[in-house]
């Protein structure tokens, strides 16, 4: 499956969920999800986004693994999302923060 990290935070491009062929992003107040058990490992979307959030479960960053279980329980409540949709107005000065986990609002 692939796998959502740290970088989107704040970010929320949502290129991503153009290409997706089975819907499987959901979106959050500022972080969007893969939905492991709906992804099909299509690796469309890995190259979409500005940020490299996206990463395959087996190639993740170091420091990036709990964003597996992260993204495995807020895609259970969150809705999923199908369209593009303006990033938030800060996002570019959020894209190259590091540590912004703090700021995840689930
Ligand atoms: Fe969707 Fe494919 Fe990305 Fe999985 S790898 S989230 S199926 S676009
Ligand atoms: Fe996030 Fe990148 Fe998609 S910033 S919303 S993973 S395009």
């Amino acid at each position: 499956t692939f796998v959502v990290t740290e970088s989107c935070i704040k970010c929320k491009y949502t290129d991503c969920v153009d290409v997706c062929p089975v819907d499987c992003f959901h979106e959050g107040p500022n972080f969007l999800v893969i939905d492991p058990d709906e992804c099909i490992d299509c690796t469309l979307c890995e190259p979409e986004c500005p940020v490299e959030a996206i990463y395959s479960e087996d190639e993740l960053p170091e420091g990036q693994e709990e964003f597996i279980q992260i993204n495995a329980d807020l895609s259970q409540t969150w809705p999923v999302i199908t369209d593009v949709k303006d990033a938030p107005e800060d996002a570019d000065e959020w894209a190259n923060k590091e540590n912004k986990l703090d700021y995840l609002e689930r």
